[in-house]
């Protein structure tokens, strides 16, 4: 019968930000690291080292016999290939054998070639955010709390269970169906509000005064903070669900003439935020309809 306590052995290919987390996060938590496979021996060896490891390797074909928790946190573009390659090697024992990613777009599906053989596959996105230049125990002291999206066979969900909770996480089970909408959700919340925050700063050094990051702080503070209390229908503000016309064409106008490759991307929004105001009832359909003809037409 498959081990279900934190003393499964477990491989980790992809010695990245999000692999290194991991694999210290679990060796804290008592699972033995027994390989740590990378693109290049460095970044394998830097890992091993962290985690008490003495398999590591570029080269699959050194994947320890013992593992029992495969877990695959190189790019989704690679995954497909690494798997095809890990299907066809003799020594690992593949009957029982948990494997999972971490990708956000990727399903379990990935894993056929070794599902067939007899392993448990399954898909586990930390819904967490893993810049550069964090190193990977700061990176682990944001773990904690965090929700993990689950996808793949009610088989796999137990074990998947687990290894969250001795994360101190929670788990959310994605329908594989949904998986992509899922992650489309997740880069709305966490990239693009900093692509946003991205073009506030390059508009303020457009206009030569010393606005720094700091001055805008409290306002992106406090929008976000008001988001989670009331959710952005109720915490949305601006001259879009105020229907400030006037203020609008000006803004659009000052755009083009400065700016305009900001231009659509601020009437996508403005439309956006015309939307969740219509549908918070603070803008009635009429109202609404003359604020995206300004939107679409200045
Ligand atoms: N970054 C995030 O915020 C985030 C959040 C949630 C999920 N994810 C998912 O996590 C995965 C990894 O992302 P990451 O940010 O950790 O990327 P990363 O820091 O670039 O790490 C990827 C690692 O995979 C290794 N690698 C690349 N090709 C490989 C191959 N063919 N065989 C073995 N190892 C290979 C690289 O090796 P070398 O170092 O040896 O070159 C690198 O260490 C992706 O699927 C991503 O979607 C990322």
């Amino acid at each position: 019968m498959t081990r279900l306590h934190n003393s499964i052995p477990v491989s980790i290919i992809g010695a990245g930000k999000v692999g290194s987390t991991f694999a210290l996060l679990l060796h804290r938590s008592g699972y033995p690291i027994v390989s740590v496979i990378s693109k290049s021996k460095k970044s394998a060896k830097r890992l091993a080292r962290r985690v008490q490891c003495k398999v590591f390797s570029d080269s699959l074909s050194a994947l320890s016999t013992e593992t029992r928790f495969l877990l695959l946190t190189s790019p989704e573009e690679t995954l497909a290939e690494l798997i095809r390659k890990i299907g066809a090697i003799s020594h690992i024992h593949y009957r029982g054998l948990f494997c999972a990613h971490v990708s956000g777009s990727e399903t379990s599906d990935v894993f056929m070639p070794l599902k067939k053989r007899g392993a448990v596959p399954f898909s586990l996105h930390p819904i967490q955010t893993f810049p550069k230049n964090i190193s990977p125990a700061e990176q682990a002291a944001k773990m904690p709390g965090i929700t993990y999206g689950f996808e793949g066979p009610q088989s796999a969900l137990p074990f998947a269970r687990r290894i969250v909770r001795n994360l101190q996480g929670s788990i959310i089970v994605v329908p594989k169906e949904k998986k992509i909408l899922y992650h489309i959700a997740c880069v709305f919340a966490s990239n693009y509000p900093l692509v946003m925050l991205g073009a506030a700063e390059q508009l303020f050094l457009s206009l030569h005064t010393k606005v720094q990051r700091r001055h805008v702080r409290p306002l992106v503070e406090a929008s976000i903070e008001n988001a989670f209390q009331l959710g952005a229908l109720k915490a949305l503000t601006g001259p879009a669900v105020r229907g400030s016309l006037d203020t609008i064409r000006n803004h659009i106008r000052t755009l083009k003439k400065i700016n305009p490759h900001y231009v659509e991307v601020y009437r996508q929004s403005g439309l956006l935020a015309v939307q969740l105001a219509r549908k918070s009832g603070r803008l009635s359909p009429r109202r609404c309809k003359t604020i995206e003809n300004v939107f679409q037409k200045t």
